[in-house]
């Protein structure tokens, strides 16, 4: 592959708690996935991302890290994560890995110093503690709120009793970005990661770590809920874009070409494009896209305005339907076929895409899962009005038997749906009408197509109303959105269809919720 490998790549998201089980402890591990390399070679992704693996108490899932340079036990050692690094190369897939630099777990050692630490000492200024307000300080030091829910500040059990910030949960406090000392230690956990061969980072919370002089109020309760519309002082401050073109030169000295991908949460494409200039990151996950409404004017605007904003800074545009964060998209959009027809719209796009495990299986989100395992803080902080994301983190059935259909010889720490089977990844390879081999598919299709992925542009066509086309090249796809059977000129032979569809003398036939790839000789 190219210097540029990431440009059109195929990104296949592995949420290691739930992919395979090595050790039947019932929590997927990274032995787990060495041992599942040649399923993800064979359906012929690009590279991986993995969510965190570092030691942690997994008050959210791992991103609460309390030693970016270690393997949490549960999930392996450093020798397991070389040779996965190792063996995903030789099998030609790049790896990503994923950094939490804007909070530590509250058992991270710096942590642990700051609580021991006089007021206004080193230990206490690599993170946000304040005193609180009020005559007696029992009141948060300002109204920031914690995206779980709740106030985004927790009062020390301190002999001062000052107050530290937490943009997520408690045990997540959030470092102070300020100080040189946070910023070299992350230069150095940087180095230590790409000395040991990988290819790049997923940045959590990429556009939080500098927040607005002062910590001033925002001044309107349940203000987290303007995230996606106004400027908020704890996200995507200007400040945050010095740190990245740090990192970038780091990234850049070292052989290969290995990349940032921004977690940023921004209010428009353009916002987000300012993460990409050229000596900043390369990617970012394209939440405006993951966000729209199935339904052909919506997503058309979206492509236009993804595309556009990612032309000033020349950085490919990415696309994502699901990840560990938000309800799985075949339950989103309403049913598989929209799901099928998402899947070969999204890889027909020029740039990269995301696939989040399971995806290709097809698989809903889990909406009955028994209160009593619900792990998600989300749950607990939101005063159990919020379910949380544990519906979308469901260990992935291998086999339609054994004790968690093929995940490991013991159970998975949340329970998987007994239909599942039907779901498992060995019924749904003997099946060519599956979802899975729809994807293994277009994978190959694409990799055999140099019009898709590559470029920057789609042209569109002059097609019924709840229908998109577009060309790339010598390439066409066909989406119809609404409820009746579309009828077209076919662009071409038909390559690929995500379900049933007809073609009459020079027409093809595209029926509701259904996608069509063409190429013409
Ligand atoms: C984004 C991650 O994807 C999510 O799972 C996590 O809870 C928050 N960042 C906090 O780290």
């Amino acid at each position: 592959m190219t210097q540029d490998w990431w440009r059109e790549a195929v990104i296949y998201q592995v949420y290691v708690r739930s992919f395979a089980d090595s050790n039947g402890d019932g929590v997927g591990d990274l032995p787990g996935i060495r041992s599942r390399l040649p399923y993800l070679a064979d359906l012929g992704v690009d590279a991986v991302w993995i969510t965190p693996f570092y030691a942690s108490p997994m008050a959210d899932g791992g991103y609460d890290v309390a030693d970016y340079r270690a393997i949490d036990p549960l999930f392996g050692t450093l020798d397991d994560a070389k040779a996965l690094v190792d063996e995903a190369h030789d099998r030609g897939i790049r790896v990503i890995v994923d950094l939490v630099p804007n909070h530590t777990s509250d058992r991270h050692e710096w942590f642990q110093q700051a609580l021991k630490a006089e007021k206004d000492s080193p230990e206490r200024a690599r993170y946000h503690f304040r005193d609180g307000r009020g005559d007696r300080g029992d009141l948060p030091p300002n109204d920031w709120e914690s995206v779980f829910g709740g106030p985004a500040w927790t009062k020390t059990e301190t002999a001062d009793g000052q107050w530290y910030l937490h943009l997520f949960a408690p045990e997540q406090p959030d470092l102070n970005w300020d100080q040189p000392e946070v910023r070299g230690e992350f230069l150095d956990i940087l180095r230590f990661w790409l000395d040991l061969g990988v290819d790049g980072f997923r940045i959590d919370v990429a556009h939080g770590m500098v927040k607005a002089d002062g910590l001033p109020d925002v001044g309107t309760p349940g203000h987290l809920k303007l995230l996606g519309t106004q400027a908020l002082p704890f996200f995507d401050q200007d400040g945050v874009h010095e740190i990245y073109r740090d990192w970038r030169k780091v990234l850049d000295s070292y052989p290969g070409s290995r990349i940032g991908v921004a977690e940023a949460w921004t209010r428009s494409p353009e916002r987000t494009a300012r993460y990409l200039r050229s000596d900043e990151l390369h990617q970012a996950f394209n939440f405006h896209y993951l966000t729209a409404e199935w339904n052909a004017a919506d997503l058309k605007q979206v492509i236009d305005d993804s595309l556009a904003a990612m032309t000033p800074v020349a950085a490919p545009t990415t696309w994502v339907l699901s990840n560990h964060d938000v309800q799985r998209h075949v339950t989103r959009y309403g049913s598989v076929a929209r799901a099928r027809a998402a899947a070969l719209l999204m890889l027909a796009l020029p740039g990269s895409a995301y696939v989040y495990q399971g995806e290709e299986l097809g698989l809903p989100e889990v909406l009955d899962l028994p209160e009593d395992v619900l792990q998600d803080p989300v749950w607990e902080r939101s005063g159990r009005t919020d379910r949380g994301r544990d519906g979308c983190r469901v260990p992935i059935p291998w086999t339609p038997d054994g004790p968690s259909f093929g995940f490991g010889d013991g159970g998975s720490w949340l329970p998987q749906p007994a239909d599942w089977a039907e779901l498992s990844v060995a019924k749904q390879q003997a099946d060519p009408n599956s979802v899975l081999e729809l994807y293994r598919s277009a994978l190959r299709v694409r990799r055999e197509q140099p019009d898709l992925g590559a470029g920057s542009e789609v042209e569109w066509l002059d097609v019924p109303e709840h229908v998109l086309s577009f060309r790339r090249g010598a390439f066409t796809c066909v989406v119809n959105f609404g409820p009746d059977t579309a009828r077209l000129p076919a662009d071409g032979r038909v390559l690929l269809s995500s379900g049933g569809y007809a073609t009459e003398d020079a027409d093809v036939l595209v029926p509701a919720d259904t996608a069509v790839w063409l190429a013409r000789p």
